[in-house]
């Protein structure tokens, strides 16, 4: 037969163990990292209704996840602390009795260093007002005010004993802040994970529900634009020269063109957050019956994979690394 293919993509999908052998990515329990909500005060945990199979945390059963997840060999654990007090200032943040430094605590005491303890540097779980700083009279979010409440934040969260700080709201600065507040106190060794691209997202809105956040109106004086690309990578490359020594790409699935242009583009360790509202539209579809529940999952994280992202923040984390073993 003339026009006859020789060369046939199709031999490499013809069955399973071939697919296999030649997949270019797979997924690893080490990459993922498990978000985890604790609020100050509960004694059981309390179901997120926008994250069906999320739960706020109480003290003990944060533990016992914590404990969970290292046994199965996940990377890390980012934590998000929820006080029964919100001020102004967000002092919960800073208080070595706030329920995020103790969670910190906790976990450490539980996990010692088989998992990278992480903790969220951001004061908008904190703040009466929701926003992510602090603010000026006239209501604007104070960006230098701001970075000295990160600074003592990220020694407050060091003495608790987290490996690894995760500031993700977005001010100009925040790393080099950061790293100098912590190396200034002898913390050389915590590393910063740095919210490089950030943007402002319809998709954050299950998260609201799940720190009991405050906040009316919106982010956008700080968390960045949807539209902008080359943006993003500028704010990495800021990022790193302050002494990020990982950054993130959040949300994942909608900005995997950022994603895919920073691992080209430099070569420190990039991690993206699958975050609520990506966790939820998958629930809510296969709730409904229509996506299959567990491809599409893998598939959502495979493809954050393939962009180029190294480190993984998903709320299936523990679902995740539990399937790849059996
Ligand atoms: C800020 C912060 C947010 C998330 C992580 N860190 C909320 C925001 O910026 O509005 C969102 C995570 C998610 O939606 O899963 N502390």
């Amino acid at each position: 037969m003339s026009g006859y293919p020789q060369i046939r993509p199709r031999r490499l999908r013809v069955n399973p163990a071939v697919r296999r052998m030649v997949a270019e990515n797979r997924l690893h329990a080490a990459e993922l990292v498990l978000p985890a909500f604790v609020k100050e005060g509960l004694d059981e945990p309390r179901p997120i209704s926008t994250m069906p199979g999320v739960y706020q945390h109480s003290r003990e059963s944060l533990r016992k996840a914590a404990a969970e997840a290292a046994g199965l060999g996940l990377g890390g654990i980012m934590l998000f602390g929820i006080p029964l007090h919100k001020d102004a200032a967000g002092s919960g943040a800073t208080d070595p009795e706030g329920i995020l430094n103790q969670a910190v605590q906790d976990v450490r005491q539980e996990v010692g260093d088989e998992l990278v303890v992480m903790a969220d540097l951001c004061l908008d779980e904190f703040t009466d007002h929701g926003h992510c700083g602090v603010l000026t009279p006239e209501g604007a979010v104070d960006n230098d005010a701001t970075l000295q409440r990160y600074a003592d934040m990220g020694v407050a969260l060091a003495e608790a004993g987290v490996h690894t700080v995760g500031p993700s709201g977005m001010m100009d600065g925040q790393v080099a802040a950061v790293r100098a507040a912590l190396d200034g106190r002898g913390f050389q060794d915590v590393s910063i994970l740095a919210y490089g691209a950030k943007y402002a997202s319809a998709f954050y809105g299950p998260f609201r529900e799940a720190v009991d956040s405050s906040l009316k109106g919106d982010r956008r004086t700080y968390q960045q634009d949807p539209a902008n690309g080359a943006e993003g990578l500028r704010e990495m490359e800021l990022d790193i020269a302050e002494g990020a020594d990982l950054v993130m790409v959040k949300p994942a699935m909608s900005y995997l063109d950022v994603i895919a242009r920073a691992a080209d583009r430099f070569g420190i360790p990039i991690a993206a957050y699958q975050i609520s509202g990506e966790y939820a539209m998958i629930e809510a579809a296969a709730a409904n019956g229509w996506i299959d529940r567990e491809q599409a999952i893998h598939e959502s994280l495979l493809s954050i994979r393939r962009a180029g992202a190294s480190v993984i923040l998903t709320y299936y984390a523990t679902e995740v690394a539990a399937a790849l073993r059996s």
